[in-house]
């Protein structure tokens, strides 16, 4: 039996060193001398050992290697129906933003959760394709693509998304009323958690200016387009419900355009944890207060309209863990670094979005913390991690990045020529294996040698 002393609760427990500790138990029992315990947030801890869906860590490297990304569905079909019970009573369409992370195996975990796609590229609608989602099913909201691109997605039968009147104005010369199209209109919010992940405002390459709305009725009446959807999208890690609430003021407003919609995309932006202190966006209040507005609305455009949405880090992110192993431990005159066999070229996020992902030693669950700066192997600045308190690192150690579900294996590259990690999902207790290892070959696959 250990004591752990919940120094923010106020409170102290003790619990036998077997005992299983759940998302719900440990959630009141942070503490400040047992950190682990905070960092391992989602995962359980079973005799000693940090593990998902009952399997150890530790193990999923033994039998798999390092690095690796694990992804625990129980987390994904959570988030799911939270976000959905938020919404009763509501006809509501989720759209999983699949470019957040786009296994085909995730994927079909979210047809089986009959989700819909949210796609933006004409590789994405061929992936949601092949995996089974109905093109009715998958959206696709592109930027900057070429108009063969859109006309390829057009044949293949998804709801399509236009963000730029040039396009629309094409798109209603060829197709006239017989394709039904969504508008993306740009409601001028700044919003979103950092400046490269802020899409809705004034100087931002997406969506139609909600000021340019007289142009598109010019062209939809010109052309007779089949206007069935408004769409927006602000950003990405947005907390403020009330942001989302007055995007959606605008889309309302704007819909009184448009008589035919079928559907109002509300896009998406929920910010979910990333520090061990942080907050989320109130996903039960948005419900609450969006369904009240929304039915509202729907009385006032005297028909019953889906609400969509379409998420990616809300979905995935908290449900995925990059595993990787400690190279060195490299102590400088003013820093200890633990360097790790990985780099920004399997998980971008910091270095590009300077976003904080907790950083934990699986390897030792207990022990004396110590401050380390986490590095990885790429030749340029390839920092994880600032001034990190972990239980003490050694080689060899497994440490575990949190928050490693949405834009991180999607966002991974070659580059250094490094290989690409292996995934695994872990299913009803059971873990899966979803992509190999990248070998050289593979990387030399469409190489030619002159
Ligand atoms: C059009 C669109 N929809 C949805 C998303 C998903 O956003 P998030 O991951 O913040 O939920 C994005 C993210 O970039 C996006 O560009």
């Amino acid at each position: 039996m250990f004591q752990i002393l919940c120094s923010e609760l106020q409170c102290t427990k003790t619990i036998a060193k077997n005992e299983v500790i759940t998302n719900d138990t440990y959630s009141s029992r942070t503490a400040n001398n047992f950190h682990n315990y905070f960092f391992s947030f989602n995962m359980e801890r079973i005799n000693n050992q940090f593990c998902i869906q009952n399997i150890p860590v530790t193990s999923l490297v033994e039998k798999y290697g390092a690095p690796i990304y694990v992804y625990d569905t129980d987390k994904i079909s959570k988030q799911y129906k939270r976000l959905k019970q938020a919404f009763s009573g509501i006809d509501i369409q989720i759209n999983y933003a699949c470019k957040a992370l786009n296994n085909i195996s995730i994927l079909n975990y979210f047809l089986q959760l009959q989700s819909g796609l949210d796609t933006v590229s004409i590789q994405e609608v061929e992936l949601g394709l092949k995996v089974g989602f109905a093109p009715e099913k998958i959206i696709y909201t592109p930027n900057c693509v070429s108009y063969e691109e859109l006309q390829q997605a057009i044949k293949l039968g998804v709801h399509i998304n236009i963000d730029n009147l040039a396009t629309l104005e094409r798109f209603g010369h060829d197709y006239g009323s017989s394709v039904p199209v969504c508008i993306r209109i740009n409601p001028h919010i700044l919003a979103g958690g950092n400046s490269k992940i802020s899409v809705g405002h004034i100087d931002s390459k997406f969506g139609i200016s909600y000021y340019q709305l007289p142009h598109i009725e010019r062209i939809v009446k010109a052309y007779g387009i089949h206007v069935n959807g408004l769409h927006m999208h602000t950003g990405s890690d947005i907390l403020d419900i009330d942001v989302f609430l007055q995007g959606a003021e605008i889309l309302f407003d704007t819909a009184k355009k448009f008589p035919n919609l079928d559907y109002v995309d509300f896009g998406s932006g929920f910010k979910v944890p990333y520090k061990p202190d942080d907050i989320e966006t109130d996903i039960e209040l948005l419900g609450e207060k969006m369904s009240k507005r929304f039915k509202e609305f729907c009385t006032e455009y005297g028909k019953n309209l889906t609400m969509m949405f379409e998420p990616g880090k809300f979905l995935v992110s908290e449900a995925g863990y990059f595993l990787a192993k400690v190279n060195v431990i490299k102590q400088t005159t003013s820093t200890v670094f633990a360097g790790l066999d990985t780099g920004l070229n399997h998980l971008i996020r910091p270095m590009f979005y300077d976003s904080y992902h907790t950083i934990f030693n699986v390897s030792k669950p207990e022990g004396l913390s110590r401050i380390y700066t986490v590095v990885g192997y790429i030749c340029e600045t390839d920092t994880f991690g600032w001034n990190r308190k972990i239980v003490e690192l050694s080689e060899g150690d497994i440490v575990c990045f949190k928050n490693a579900g949405a834009y991180c294996m999607s966002m991974a590259s070659n580059y250094n020529s490094r290989l690409l990690p292996a995934e695994v999902m872990i299913k009803d207790g059971v873990d899966h294996l979803i992509r190999k290892r990248e070998t050289l070959d593979s990387v030399l696959a469409n190489q030619i040698l002159v």
